[in-house]
């Protein structure tokens, strides 16, 4: 009696969980032939005029039309990344961070493929905040992206590194903007203002963004950042040249490029200049020409042969890889890319976000005691990428021993298409 009732009870265990272990592999298959399915579609990059244009006149109708391209298009763009995931290295996909990213995208991936179309104003609210819920939960996806990444780089090309690097964060960008342009433009709508053709702002483009107030502002945030004890304030910052070049852009993408670039010149002048009592200026010109805008960002840092850098060529710090940039697999480094990938709100992207973390921050780190962010190499390679989202080019000019200058420029017409590879 007492074997019988063993028999059974192993005979009900073993079952179900078989039964369960072929329906997931079922599963698995039907949702990898869907991903198939996407990723063999062909994506609809747009240029910032085109998203100008449309946004304009806006009426219940296109505002429709634009929550359907987001709602189509985005598991489009989604499933490409989640192919190129796939096709790495086992021990990439294995590495700290890769999995949470990947489950993330799988999870996106799934629930824009199957939201119903979205046909009325209301079922737009609907489908602003579960959008909006999205880009919350992704915002942990670079951290650990980078931190996988960095951990992976033994076993990757750099080449091979950085393209996949390249691709996985300039669609980020794409589909962040996508989601955070109609979730703009459906809040304007609701306000009554769609349809005003001298907005200054359609959706969450500037349509004529004024380059010297933009980095007016950046200097404004980064000279009131905490100095370390020694020092009593940062370098003067000198603008010249054209400031009031105007141009059409995304403000958080132009705002974050000039800030990092800004804040690497200050830190690395103070650096240098540790023992002197004055400190020589940073100087940023600004120049229109007839197809592009461009900002010359100049210090007097001392360049990039400073001791404890590890590169040998100035793009190198735009790599992910080790191979190009030894400091990616310091150890000191991937502690603190650890720790800011284990918490839920992940970097701090935009300049405000980082600025709030500064005033707000626990004050017993030794980079916070000296004044300063802790550093995760990431500042640079982001703006290279938000450079060249639309088409703009960043470019790295050491003086050694003396400073550097960094040169970005960005097309004025804003007619190119989003730089998105599939
Ligand atoms: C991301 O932030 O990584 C995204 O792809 C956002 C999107 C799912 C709304």
């Amino acid at each position: 009696m007492a074997t019988t009732r063993k028999c059974v009870t192993r005979v009900q265990r073993v079952v179900p969980s078989q039964q369960k272990r072929a329906e997931s592999t079922a599963l698995h298959f039907y949702q990898n032939r869907q991903l198939e399915l996407y990723a063999s579609r062909e994506l609809r990059p747009l240029s910032l005029r085109q998203l100008i244009f449309f946004g304009r006149s806006l009426t219940e109708s296109r505002l429709l039309t634009s929550a359907n391209y987001v709602r189509t298009e985005l598991p489009v763009r989604i499933a490409h990344r989640l192919r190129d995931l796939q096709a790495l290295p086992y021990v990439v996909v294995t590495q700290e961070g890769v999995a949470r990213v990947y489950e993330l995208y799988w999870s996106a991936f799934e629930q824009f493929r199957r939201y119903p179309q979205v046909n009325t104003p209301e079922e737009n609210k609907q489908f602003c905040d579960f959008t909006r819920r999205l880009l919350d939960e992704h915002a942990s996806v670079i951290p650990n992206l980078y931190l996988g990444l960095s951990l992976s780089s033994p076993y990757l090309p750099p080449e091979q590194l950085d393209r996949f690097m390249r691709k996985m964060l300039t669609t980020r960008i794409s589909r962040r903007v996508l989601v955070e342009h109609h979730i703009a433009l459906s809040e304007a709508y609701s306000k009554g203002g769609g349809s005003n053709p001298t907005e200054q702002h359609v959706g969450i483009i500037s349509t004529g963004l004024n380059v010297g107030d933009t980095v007016r502002r950046c200097i404004d945030l980064l000279r009131r950042r905490p100095l370390p004890s020694s020092r009593t304030c940062w370098s003067e910052v000198v603008i010249d040249g054209h400031p009031n070049t105007k141009l059409p852009y995304i403000q958080e993408h132009l705002e974050y490029i000039v800030f990092e670039l800004l804040k690497n010149s200050l830190d690395a002048t103070l650096k240098r200049h540790v023992r002197s009592t004055s400190l020589p200026p940073v100087r940023i010109t600004i120049s229109e020409g007839v197809n592009d805008v461009g900002i010359r960002v100049s210090d007097q840092g001392g360049g990039l042969s400073l001791k404890d850098l590890t590169i040998s060529r100035p793009e190198d710090l735009f790599s992910f890889s080790h191979v190009r940039n030894a400091k990616r697999l310091h150890a000191p480094h991937l502690e603190k890319l650890r720790s800011v990938a284990n918490t839920h709100q992940g970097l701090k992207a935009t300049v405000h976000e980082q600025v709030a973390k500064w005033n707000g921050r626990n004050a017993s780190t030794k980079d916070a005691q000296d004044g300063r962010e802790p550093r995760l190499g990431i500042g640079l390679p982001m703006s290279n990428i938000y450079s060249t989202y639309f088409g703009g080019k960043l470019e790295l000019m050491s003086l050694d021993g003396w400073g550097t200058d960094v040169y970005l420029r960005l097309p004025k017409l804003g007619t190119n298409l989003e730089g998105i590879e599939v």
